[in-house]
């Protein structure tokens, strides 16, 4: 069964004169447990259809559906728990002024769950960073660091989904590596599914066994990691996105053959 079903997914953005089209019938699926990517150039509409898919837009047409259950018949907070996004930014995205036990305790009381304070430091613990970091700052924390404590707070409601939006660009090519590894043991350990937006090829060809290719709001071509690899992209699009892209990071490429 999938565990991400998007339909025809459509969505206009702006204001007056100024709003236009940003997605155009988007349709895609992934299986539960996989790991899923999405490429294409910049402002062709990856970080939107994650946001739509995580709730924080609600006006777009089509349907989605997460676990068998569609976005219209499920309650929002019952939609939170199961869908978790990480972004880019482990800087912007962390509360400066609350301490990491603030960040990783709140989503659990207002979800209502008890034993608090045994989770935020099994969470510490699965991200690697152990129950020491937990009454620092954002700001006593390096840039990996940070991101796992992104990382922590984004699986401190036991979501089945993470929409990961180029969760490691942010950081240097050595962490880069530690955080997609560590994004891989724990989908293995806890049964997620991912879907990932990347403009890095060798990360996707690390991380997703199938991937979509989009361009000016529409899905170009749907592949699998096999097909990337091996010359079967069909689209003219999908092979210059590939061209583009063959120096491959190769600096990348063995950092995460070393560490894994
Ligand atoms: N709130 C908004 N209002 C109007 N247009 C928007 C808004 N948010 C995004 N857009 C436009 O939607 C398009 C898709 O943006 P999106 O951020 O999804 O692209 P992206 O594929 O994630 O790009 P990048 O790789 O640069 O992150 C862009 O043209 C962007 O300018
Ligand atoms: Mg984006």
């Amino acid at each position: 069964m999938s565990m991400i079903d998007v339909r025809k997914l459509s969505l206009d953005l702006g204001e007056g004169v100024r709003r236009r089209q940003i997605l155009n019938d988007i349709s895609l699926s992934v299986e539960a447990g996989d790991s899923f990517g999405l490429v294409g150039e910049s402002g062709s509409g990856k970080s939107t259809v994650l946001r739509c898919i995580a709730g924080l837009y609600r006006h777009w047409t089509g349907e989605i559906s997460i676990d068998g259950q569609t976005f219209a018949s499920a309650d929002r907070m019952g939609w939170c728990r199961k869908v978790q996004m990480v972004f880019q930014d482990p800087y912007g995205s962390l509360h400066p002024k609350h301490k990491i036990d603030t960040i990783l305790s709140e989503p659990l009381r207002i979800h209502g769950f008890k034993d608090i304070d045994r989770r935020v430091s099994q969470i510490l613990t699965q991200v690697g960073l152990g129950p020491r970091f937990r009454y620092r700052f954002p700001h006593q924390l390096s840039g990996g660091q940070r991101q796992r404590v992104a990382i922590a707070r984004a699986l401190i409601l036991e979501p089945k989904i993470l929409l990961l939006d180029e969760p490691t660009s942010a950081l240097d090519v050595s962490i880069q590596a530690e955080i997609l590894n560590l994004f891989s043991d724990l989908r293995e350990q806890l049964d997620l599914t991912y879907l990932l937006v990347s403009h890095d090829l060798a990360v996707i060809d690390h991380m997703c066994s199938n991937l979509a290719v989009m361009r000016s709001g529409s899905v170009v071509e749907s592949l699998s990691r096999e097909q990337m690899v091996h010359g079967g992209a069909t689209e003219r699009y999908t092979n210059t996105l590939l061209r583009a892209s063959e120096k491959y990071d190769r600096e990348l490429v063995d950092e995460l053959a070393a560490a894994s």
